[in-house]
């Protein structure tokens, strides 16, 4: 470990981050960047404390830069510095690019590739305009995710600097550490995600797996959610999805606690997961999944993706509480006797706001506000009536539920 590693490189990059763990988006976003750039090296640069980070919990730094090391091992332009990882106090960039470039050649081209949210931190902190002047940026992202606050910090740099900073599209990104954290937590497989020697490492040390679940790890797993259901949704239906998540947010307020609206928003978030998957992927997973499909399901095919979502959720979200679950598995039929929850995601899928306008719409939207079961009630009737007049197969349940709830 004592050879200098950034010697005899024309054209070298700086990998960053925590690699908590590193995956295979990170490995794929190195390999990338080095064709792209026509690189000689990239250095994996395990962070020591990140200051963006404070607060979080992180792995402790040597687990990770072993982690690193193992997944570099067996690509030979790829290499991992201890430079942050030995260094006492905070991580700043700053201070790891002058170190670095003391150790480079004269003539060295750098580059720091980094995600592009890291750098828009990286970029509202420390001494901005000396960091571009000393190297290169290349801010790496998954498809179709447009970081605005990189773009504002990028505003800010004169015209000579904003081509320092590069942007790439990796899909591979929509792997995200936190995601394996919580796999690991929870003893789902977490094979094709990480190199092998990663994993093996992870089970032989039982790392990750007695993190406890604090306030903050709830937040983030909504937004690891947001992000992996943005890609496995088309357009429309995330969007459709969004003015699920608000409308919900919006009920629970109303009707119930802070525990409600944080079940709700999820559930909402969650209830059409499964709706963009093609049929044979559907039915494929109904059977493995065990997701029993009665006549009318089988019928009008419609139903299929609120049970099947259930288990998405459970299973690729991982999601276990029973009652965002099942107001998941009922937002398309409805039941007799359903939970606050059950009630909130069905009404809201219904009056969200993207919703084109139709009859009733209006009318359901106002009594959502007012009486919780009446919206219900007039929802189910004006559902009841358009499948009707489809002619398509109407479910037991849906007229379970209009019976119960009319005589309640
Ligand atoms: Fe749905
Ligand atoms: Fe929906």
């Amino acid at each position: 470990m004592n050879r200098n590693i950034f010697k005899n490189c024309k054209r070298l990059a700086i990998m960053g981050g925590t690699f908590d763990p590193i995956h295979y988006g990170h490995l794929v976003a190195a390999e990338a960047a080095f064709h792209k750039f026509n690189l000689d090296k990239v250095v994996f640069m395990p962070a020591g404390n990140p200051v963006f980070k404070k607060g979080t919990r992180v792995a402790d730094k040597e687990s990770r830069f072993i982690m690193t090391y193992l997944a570099v091992l067996e690509n030979e332009h790829f290499d991992v510095s201890r430079i942050e990882i030995e260094r006492e106090g905070d991580t700043y960039t700053i201070d790891t690019i002058e170190q670095v470039k003391k150790l480079c050649d004269p003539d060295t081209k750098l580059y720091f590739i980094t995600g592009a949210d890291a750098i828009s931190y990286i970029f509202s902190w420390k001494e901005p305009v000396r960091l571009v002047s000393m190297c290169e940026f290349i801010a790496v992202t998954r498809p179709g995710y447009k970081n605005c606050k990189l773009f504002d910090n990028i505003e800010k740099l004169s015209d000579k600097y904003k081509n320092r900073i590069h942007y790439m599209e990796i899909p591979a990104l929509s792997i995200s550490s936190t995601e394996i954290r919580q796999r690991v937590k929870h003893d789902y497989p977490i094979k094709y995600l990480l190199p092998d020697n990663v994993i093996s490492y992870i089970e032989k040390t039982g790392l990750y797996k007695e993190e406890a679940l604090s306030r903050e790890e709830i937040m983030m797993d909504f937004e690891t959610m947001r992000q992996k259901l943005q890609s496995s949704l088309y357009i429309k239906r995330y969007i459709h999805t969004l003015g699920v998540v608000e409308e919900a947010e919006k009920l629970a307020k109303i009707y119930g606690n802070e525990i409600t609206v944080e079940k709700a928003k999820i559930a909402a978030l969650l209830h059409d997961c499964a709706k963009d998957y093609p049929t044979e992927l559907k039915m494929r997973f109904c059977k493995e999944y065990h997701v029993y499909l009665d006549e009318i399901m089988k019928e009008n095919t419609d139903l299929i993706h609120s049970f099947l979502g259930a288990e998405v959720a459970k299973r690729e979200y991982l999601v276990k509480d029973d009652e965002i679950l099942d107001a998941i598995r009922f937002h398309t039929t409805g039941r007799k006797n359903m939970t606050l929850l059950e009630k909130i995601v069905f009404i809201a899928d219904f009056t969200e706001k993207g919703r084109k306008p139709f009859d009733g719409l209006e009318e359901a939207r106002r009594l959502s506000y007012i009486d919780i079961n009446m919206a219900l009630t007039y929802i189910l009737e004006c559902v009841i009536e358009h499948v009707k007049s489809k002619g398509r197969a109407l479910h037991p349940l849906s007229c379970e539920a209009l019976e119960y709830y009319k005589n309640k």
